[in-house]
């Protein structure tokens, strides 16, 4: 699969502690920097849309505004439970850069992918 290489701005303007939102291609993706560690999530609550980018975050555990579901934003899994996750976007710090990589997918390539796993 292709995927392309997004910079979304300066690395330092996201300090520990903080978030901010992206938006790519008409995704709206929320990155994290915990503890120094960068994590970025798609910004829909796989429960049902939501925007999760207001959520409290507790350590890893970030907790849907909407009905109070939460996902670890590591692992993108839900605590003691299979199902819903988390759709997690590499990000890296690439020279004082923060930059994501986004998959070039299609809507066909999905559906191959998914009739694939059954
Ligand atoms: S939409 Fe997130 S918990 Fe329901």
């Amino acid at each position: 699969m292709m995927s392309r290489q997004i910079p979304v701005g300066p690395a330092d303007e996201l300090a520990p502690g903080q978030r901010k939102l992206a938006f790519v291609d008409g995704r709206s993706i929320v990155i994290f920097n915990i503890e120094g560690d960068l994590h970025a999530i798609e910004n829909a609550c796989p429960h049902n849309g939501a925007s999760l980018a207001g959520g409290q975050l507790d350590g890893h555990l970030l907790r849907c505004p909407a009905h109070g579901l939460r996902f670890n934003v590591v692992t993108g899994c839900m605590p003691g439970m299979d199902g819903l996750n988390l759709d997690k976007i590499p990000v890296r710090n690439v020279g004082g850069t923060l930059e994501l990589t986004v998959d070039e997918a299609s809507p066909l390539q999905c559906h191959a992918q998914q009739c694939g796993t059954r």
